[in-house]
């Protein structure tokens, strides 16, 4: 079977995870973690960054940070991973779920329109006319790992005085995050199995604002500022171990070089794709560094695609599912969808993790060309 993704472990990846088992530092108390956070803020141009067991305890703890209280209302795409949600929920506030564009951003011009018709403005915070709710934040997510415009989003996010979280779990490629970043900018990261860097499970939060960064490390350490048993609030363990941090070292110091292996099957693909009227290709070709996504004609195109993966062996399914759409979501807010409705049965992930072998893609490839013209 070819995977969409399984991670990719060097003879270092194991050698640095045998010498933290050896030292018996394998739970959060440790000297590893705090070298991970070091080295990740040094490559990535963050002042601090702050280790956590997931991406999703990222989201959970940025929010509470930046001050997302109980029946606030946040703005996110509803194309996304379940847990951009769910740490809005968890925080006792409500999601409302927006459109993408066709590059797969939230479109500012209309949510600007949208936020006219259905707030009203009073102590200089947007309120939702019809419940009195806050809407306190938004939270742009990277969708395939793409660069975000991360200074225009906080543009509008200072314009409506609205809080910014940004979701850039699978966004790796620390050429991205090569700019200053204003205290305003919060960040937060997966190292899941599947993402480019992994820590096996973990996540990060990263931003230049030391209290907003030194809130979330508080309540990820259940709660408290020093090792003792002092507690400032009821906090959460979300810390990450110094087993996964060993592994993000040596993730970290090899992150050129996977990079650089995907960006040569990315461009294979490019090659192939290119002119193909039946496939759109819909990440910026410069600034994907996740997973190699493709837009199909119909569900109908999809399905004969994934038939024929299935035959050859190749792993295919549909990606996100939008989430209004699904039990758990759909009693919250939503607003005009069509362009969500329209494109998510027609993305298609290829395999394109750093281990896929030449036979392995030139098979991928094949079977493209077979169905899309
Ligand atoms: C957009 C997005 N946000 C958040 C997460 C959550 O990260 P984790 O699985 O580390 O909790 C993911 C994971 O895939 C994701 O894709």
């Amino acid at each position: 079977m070819i995977n969409t993704y399984i991670p990719y472990f060097k003879a270092r990846d194991r050698v640095t995870l045998n010498k933290c088992l050896k030292s018996n530092f394998v739970s959060t108390a440790g000297p590893l973690v705090n070298k991970f956070e070091k080295t990740f803020s040094t490559k990535y141009k963050f002042k601090y960054s702050v280790a956590l067991n997931s991406g999703t305890s990222a989201l959970h703890l940025g929010l509470k940070a930046i001050g997302v209280k109980e029946d606030d209302t946040v703005i996110l795409p509803s194309y996304t991973f379940a847990a951009t949600a769910n740490a809005i929920i968890y925080n006792n506030a409500n999601p409302w779920f927006f459109d993408c564009d066709k590059n797969f951003n939230l479109p500012l011009k209309t949510i600007e329109k949208i936020l006219k018709k259905e707030t009203h403005k009073k102590s200089g915070r947007l309120i939702l006319k019809k419940n009195g709710s806050i809407v306190r934040a938004i939270i742009p997510v990277s969708t395939f790992g793409k660069k975000l415009d991360f200074d225009n989003l906080l543009g509008f996010s200072k314009k409506h005085n609205l809080k910014i979280l940004f979701d850039t779990a699978a966004c790796h490629d620390p050429k991205i995050f090569n700019f200053i970043k204003k205290k305003e900018m919060n960040f937060c990261f997966s190292f899941n199995g599947n993402k480019t860097l992994t820590t096996g499970a973990g996540g990060m939060f990263s931003s230049n604002s030391k209290s907003i960064s030194s809130k979330v490390r508080m309540l990820a350490n259940v709660g408290k500022k020093s090792k003792k048993y002092d507690y400032e609030t009821v906090g959460f363990n979300y810390k990450m171990t110094n087993v996964q941090a060993s592994l993000g070292i040596s993730q970290l110091n090899n992150i050129k070089n996977i990079l650089n292996i995907k960006r040569k099957i990315f461009n294979n693909y490019n090659k192939y794709f290119l002119n193909l009227k039946d496939i759109k290709l819909i990440t910026n070709q410069n600034y994907i560094n996740w997973v190699f996504a493709v837009m199909v004609k119909s569900y109908k195109e999809f399905k004969k695609l994934q038939n024929a993966f299935i035959k050859s062996g190749i792993q295919m399914d549909l990606f996100w599912k939008p989430l209004h759409l699904q039990k758990p979501y759909t009693k919250f807010k939503k607003s005009n969808l069509n362009n969500t409705h329209s494109i998510w049965k027609k993305v298609v992930v290829l395999p394109s993790h750093p281990g896929l072998v030449v036979r392995q893609q030139k098979k991928i490839i094949k079977n493209v060309l077979k169905i899309c013209k």
